[in-house]
């Protein structure tokens, strides 16, 4: 008898995220300029025919890049963008019908797992005021829960945990014996991060990516965190060979050049006060001061804008429901100031 998975059959997903080259893109926080033309030509001198041929090689970016976290291979598990990292997370230390607890609205790939695997994903809300209560988060963490997922900046809301409110968390997590994701994909927008414990610590991991700061989200790069026997695990989960040669090199040559980094970093700072300064100057609220990404309520519909902002502007932003007191609003992908400017005089056309 032929079968087919019925929670796949179920599953809700959404491609839609081809043909989007013609577009301004400020939907899925990457990087809208990316990195330096002439520093991309310099990494393609180096690709020969046989580093097209061969299997990629790992332990050699393995190792920059534990040196450039200040750690050792052990504690990585390179993948295939921090989306599939997550993915073998949830799998590794979780159960079919297991509880996983997580805020919303968050990442939404946390769910779309939870329900690939059978998993029961438990939704801690926002405040009205978008502040998150760890309270909240505490009093989901029940003796059967497996996983809780934080994120370090939270995506698309721009929270972030204080160090008292993070071992708070922790210590309860640890009493119960959960395991503790958090998923750092904004790091870099935000320089506090939470990767010591994921180093010194057992049942917690920290995940990352190349796609946002690094301007690479084209080759798929990403990295679990973890203790030595943790990452093992995860490791098994891995297809063979899964991360690219191309996402390897280009890593490696942006680690090397730190002011490629600096520069990025630059850049986007001066996108984000342009496109701060500019909303409040117009009365905009906005939320948002961690990631590579804002929320603005709007004055108008927001989501005839978001499709106004696609037709007419070839534009595209994301648009939000139920956002505390935001009612529906945007999430708009920060980048450098000419792109922040585009964004605005669009918006202040449209949003009347
Ligand atoms: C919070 C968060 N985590 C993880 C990811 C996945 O990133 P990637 O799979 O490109 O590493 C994203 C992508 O937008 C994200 O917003």
């Amino acid at each position: 008898m032929y079968y087919l998975n019925p929670r796949i059959e179920n599953l809700y997903r959404i491609f839609d995220q081809n043909e989007r080259k013609d577009f301004l893109r400020l939907d899925l926080n990457e990087n809208p300029g990316g990195l330096p033309q002439d520093f991309i030509n310099d990494v393609l001198k180096d690709i020969t025919p046989q580093f097209v041929a061969q299997y990629p090689e790992t332990l050699h970016f393995a190792e920059v890049l534990a040196k450039f976290l200040k750690t050792d291979i052990a504690h990585l598990c390179l993948v295939n963008g921090s989306a599939e990292g997550i993915r073998y997370v949830i799998q590794a230390f979780t159960s079919e019908n297991g509880r996983i607890v997580g805020v919303v609205p968050s990442y939404f790939m946390f769910q779309v797992y939870s329900e690939m695997y059978g998993r029961d994903f438990v939704k801690v809300p926002y405040n009205d005021d978008l502040t998150m209560s760890v309270d909240n988060i505490i009093n989901e963490l029940t003796d059967d829960t497996q996983l809780l997922i934080l994120l370090n900046p939270n995506n698309p809301m721009g929270n972030v945990y204080s160090d008292d409110e993070f071992k708070a968390l922790l210590q309860v997590a640890k009493q119960k014996q959960i395991t503790v994701l958090i998923d750092e994909a904004y790091h870099y927008f935000y320089p506090k991060t939470f990767i010591e414990y994921a180093l010194n610590e057992e049942h917690v991991f920290v995940t990352r990516t190349f796609s946002k700061l690094f301007s690479m989200a084209g080759c798929r790069l990403g990295y679990v965190v973890g203790w030595p026997e943790g990452i093992r695990m995860v490791q098994k989960f891995c297809t063979p060979h899964n991360t690219n040669a191309f996402a390897m090199k280009f890593a490696e040559a942006v680690i090397e050049n730190p002011e490629v980094l600096q520069s990025l970093i630059d850049k986007f700072n001066e996108g984000r006060k342009y496109l701060t300064d500019t909303l409040d100057a117009n009365g905009y609220e906005h939320k948002g001061d961690a990631g590579n990404f804002i929320f603005i309520k709007t004055k108008t519909d927001a989501q005839k804008i978001v499709e106004r902002m696609k037709s007419e502007k070839k534009i595209l932003i994301k648009s939000y429901p139920n956002v505390g007191n935001f009612g529906t609003c945007l999430r708009v992908s920060i980048g450098e100031k000419i792109y922040m400017q585009q964004f605005c005089n669009a918006l202040f056309e449209l949003d009347k």
